[in-house]
């Protein structure tokens, strides 16, 4: 496994992280027993980032990660995001995300529910509009002061925002979707991470699967699957979509890796303040996983990667319209 100092925080952390999203039940039924698995595999393979909400699942995830590292704190950071609270009619962020009384409401359950005194990193999931963010930052600065919360990060935040609230007090980190077909952070992001020594968590690096080629239809995969809402799994996008990804698996063949490895490779070449946290709940993905750190990628590798994956290569937007409003605010 490799290490590199997360953000400016001083510790080192394993270049690719668990995302333990689809082990509540996101994209298909949840299996505890084999998340728990996953999760000790995880940690037995070195891997110590791990990622989490206190909305997956209503508190399951945090409960189910809480009991797989029972004894073993030490051994992982977790980073855990606050979740957002949706308006009624149409989803999209609701007034009172960012309040500062929220966040704290937040950090109290999700220590409870993970069974811990302090939480690595707390990460707003989403910028609140009508929250100044840094009135939202600075009430997790006072959970820093209680030793409740060791650093702050954001997810889906703009540029311009990272910078305000850094002034409030550093980040350690920006989680943003980042993969082969999403590339919206190489437009300054990316720059601003480096500028403030933050970290980029790359979230949904394989495409919420479809990169890793498991996606063999369009629209929901089964019946209680949340990846149906997304314009790139429509049918009308669907083809156009599937057919990067056959390219992909072509020159995946050709490295004798899998589309999933070379999605991650493909991050861990970036830079070296990238971290993938791709999501799985079953040890055989988590290892096919980890073992892309082996694939190395050479510049011709990227530039054919560049052509098979131009900017905006992908059909449809990463997310519903109410879904888009939520995102780089
Ligand atoms: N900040 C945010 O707004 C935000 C949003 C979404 C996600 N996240 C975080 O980012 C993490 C990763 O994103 P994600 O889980 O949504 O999407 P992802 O990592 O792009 O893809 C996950 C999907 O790929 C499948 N998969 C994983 N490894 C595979 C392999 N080697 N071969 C074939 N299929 C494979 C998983 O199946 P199985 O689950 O069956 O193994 C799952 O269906 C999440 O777990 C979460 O922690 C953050």
């Amino acid at each position: 496994m490799q290490y590199q100092e997360f953000g400016n925080s001083g510790v080192k952390l394993s270049r690719i992280g668990l995302g333990c999203f689809s082990m509540s039940g996101a994209y298909g039924a949840a299996d505890d027993t084999e998340s728990i698995a996953t999760i000790h595999e995880a940690m037995e393979r070195g891997v110590n980032l791990f990622d989490t909400s206190a909305r997956y699942g209503g508190g399951h995830n945090h409960r189910l990660i809480g009991q797989a590292i029972k004894g073993r704190r030490d051994k992982v950071f977790i980073h855990s995001k606050t979740g957002t609270i949706r308006d009624e009619n149409d989803r999209s962020v609701a007034s009172g995300s960012g309040k500062p009384d929220r966040l704290r409401e937040i950090c109290e359950l999700s220590l409870k529910n993970l069974g811990v005194e302090y939480l690595d990193a707390m990460c707003q999931s989403r910028v609140d509009p009508t929250i100044p963010i840094e009135e939202s930052v600075g009430a997790v600065k006072r959970l820093v002061e209680e030793g409740k919360v060791r650093f702050i990060g954001l997810s889906e935040a703009a540029p311009d925002t990272i910078r305000r609230a850094s002034k409030v007090h550093p980040l350690v980190s920006l989680q943003f979707e980042y993969s082969l077909w999403t590339r919206d952070v190489e437009a300054g992001h990316r720059r601003t991470c480096d500028e403030l020594g933050m970290a980029l968590m790359a979230y949904a690096p394989l495409g919420y699967g479809f990169l890793a080629g498991v996606v063999n239809k369009p629209g929901p995969q089964s019946d209680d699957d949340i990846r149906g809402k997304f314009p790139r799994f429509f049918k009308e996008n669907y083809a156009a979509n599937r057919e990067c990804v056959t390219h992909l698996e072509r020159f995946a063949a050709g490295k004798e890796a899998t589309a999933a490895q070379i999605c991650l490779a493909w991050l861990l070449a970036q830079k070296a303040n990238v971290f993938p946290i791709p999501g799985c709940k079953s040890r055989k993905h988590l290892l096919e996983n980890l073992d892309a750190a082996d694939v190395e990628l050479t510049e011709e590798d990227l530039t054919q990667l560049d052509k098979i994956f131009y900017v905006n290569a992908a059909e449809g937007d990463r997310y519903p319209p109410n879904g888009m409003k939520r995102v780089n605010l």
